[in-house]
């Protein structure tokens, strides 16, 4: 546990950051390695460094510290403020799950009625290829943390939430109704969490499959159960970079993960921005 507890550090990044911004965002939404492009639709953008946030965790990596963008998104009936994160601690960093899930507890405590949650995530099933994108429609928690463990305050959510609808069927109906309208292909899959930082070994991924993993990543997991615990419906969305191992001749590289999701981030970006202009956030 840090030095005070998670409800009294919200309060304090909180009235921060609306000090710097007093419009309360609709709807969250956490970008993924590469898939930081979002934040550019905005518009009107009030742009906060993680650092200068109390209590928010800012990656110790040079040129990857993050930053929350708040900005206007143009809605069907209006504007609509999104905070966007630019950016995420990981597990793998020696940030327990409690702290990886903090910046989306600030986004759902700043009044976000929706959580959208991005990844980079390697392809676990072979159908599975670069540049898919894939609606997560459930979760195998494999990482060993969990950002409820420890006492729970009752004041962010019940002690032994449910996760059955971890993310949200409607909404991710709609989104796959605004992904076919668009004319971008979305497939739909099981995302399983593991800790990293190393990628899997070809055991690994063949074990991944049999216990129902399309894909597998190294985030994601902790801010989901952490907006299911303070009630705020989810939705999930991977960009594949690669094959899982084993399934691809080439080796695993960052590097590549990190350039396809570059190169194929902005149809999820177009996708996400033409959904939160249609969804019920009201
Ligand atoms: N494994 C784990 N995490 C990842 C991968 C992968 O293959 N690709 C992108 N993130």
């Amino acid at each position: 546990m840090g030095k005070a507890d998670v409800h009294a550090r919200l309060s304090y990044a909180l009235a921060w950051i609306r000090g710097r911004t007093d419009t309360p965002p609709r709807a969250g939404i956490v970008l993924g390695s590469g898939l930081g492009g979002f934040a550019a639709l905005l518009g009107d953008p009030v742009i906060i460094p993680y650092g200068e946030i109390p209590e928010f965790p800012v990656a110790r990596v040079p040129g990857h510290a993050g930053r929350l963008v708040l900005g206007e998104l143009q809605g069907a009936s209006g504007p609509i403020t999104v905070a966007a994160l630019q950016g995420r601690v990981h597990g793998y960093e020696g940030w327990s799950a409690q702290e990886v899930a903090f910046g989306a507890r600030v986004l759902c405590s700043l009044g976000a009625r929706l959580l959208i949650v991005t990844n980079a995530a390697g392809g676990v099933n072979p159908d599975l290829g670069p540049g898919d994108l894939v609606r997560i429609e459930d979760h195998l928690n494999l990482s060993g943390q969990n950002p409820l463990a420890g006492a729970n305050d009752d004041r962010l959510g019940t002690r032994f939430p449910d996760m059955t609808h971890a993310y949200h069927p409607e909404l991710g109906a709609r989104l796959e109704a605004t992904a076919a309208r668009l004319g971008i292909p979305l497939k739909r899959g099981v995302y399983a969490c593991v800790s990293g930082p190393s990628y899997e070994t070809p055991a690994e991924i063949r074990m991944l499959r049999t216990l129902g993993a399309d894909l597998v990543g190294m985030s994601t997991v902790p801010e989901v159960i952490a907006a299911r615990h303070m009630g705020v419906p989810v939705v999930g969305v991977s960009l594949v970079t690669n094959r899982a191992a084993g399934l691809a001749a080439a080796p695993l590289s960052h590097k590549e993960v990190a350039a396809v999701a570059a190169r194929e981030g902005e149809r999820l970006s177009t996708l996400l921005a033409a959904f939160l202009a249609e969804a019920p956030l009201a």
